[in-house]
């Protein structure tokens, strides 16, 4: 499973890329605002910013909710960087902009994916990617990771091309159940990055591992 940081902080996005473990970034005018990032411009300084950090496939939302807004800001996102992912919404008008992006051959991340439909309608249009939002369904007492799960099951089954990236992860375990289901990309929170790498057993095994060095070296 690949890796995307799923942030819009700069600070995040460079220590996680110094791990060398991140394959891409999300972000959504959420995690945009949560920065102080607002308005088209400061939006795209931002992105900029990120593509020159991150080698990989960088998720921009567009905030408009009509078709031909969305189409309008998908094709001037698809200039800001050299690997744009626009992120386009689950919604009728969001289909329209899926499928008239992707026929001029914009990759498009569909987002707020919540039903396997969804994701079967996306497919279809032409979304490079589909977004099941994973700890949303479980707050509401839904089976996130089965959504993933069935996703993939019928992409397999019907030889679907189209990408499953488990979103919305809200923990380590989200993130390896996404994996075992077999998503193709796992979204984290640069929390979650740093909750995967850490064992108890590896602090305490190292800490051994140096007193006795030390002892041995007659420290
Ligand atoms: C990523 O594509 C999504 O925008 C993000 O994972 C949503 O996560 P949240 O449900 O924690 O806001």
């Amino acid at each position: 499973v690949k890796l995307f940081l799923d942030t819009a902080n700069i600070e995040e996005i460079r220590r996680g890329a110094e791990l060398g473990v991140i394959s891409g970034v999300t972000t959504n005018p959420s995690l945009a605002a949560k920065e102080g990032i607002g308005g088209s411009a400061g939006y795209r300084a931002a992105v900029q910013e990120i593509a020159d950090i991150i080698d990989g496939p960088i998720s921009v939302e567009v905030v408009s909710t009509d078709a031909d807004g969305m189409i309008a800001e998908g094709r001037d996102i698809a200039e800001w960087i050299p690997n744009p992912w626009v992120k386009i919404p689950s919604t009728e008008e969001g289909f329209k902009a899926i499928s008239a992006l992707a026929r001029d051959g914009i990759k498009i991340n569909q987002t707020l994916v919540f039903s396997v439909n969804q994701a079967l309608l996306g497919a279809n249009a032409g979304s490079t990617v589909v977004s099941p939002f994973v700890g949303r369904l479980d707050d509401i007492g839904h089976d996130g990771i089965g959504l993933v799960g069935n996703i993939v099951d019928v992409y397999r089954e019907q030889a679907i091309e189209t990408m499953v990236m488990a979103a919305s992860i809200r923990g380590p375990r989200h993130c390896q159940l996404a994996a075992e289901i077999g998503a193709d990309i796992s979204t984290v929170p640069y929390g979650v990055l740093m909750q995967m790498m850490k064992h108890p057993l590896t602090d305490a095994g190292l800490s051994q591992f140096l007193q006795d060095w030390q002892k041995a070296s007659g420290g």
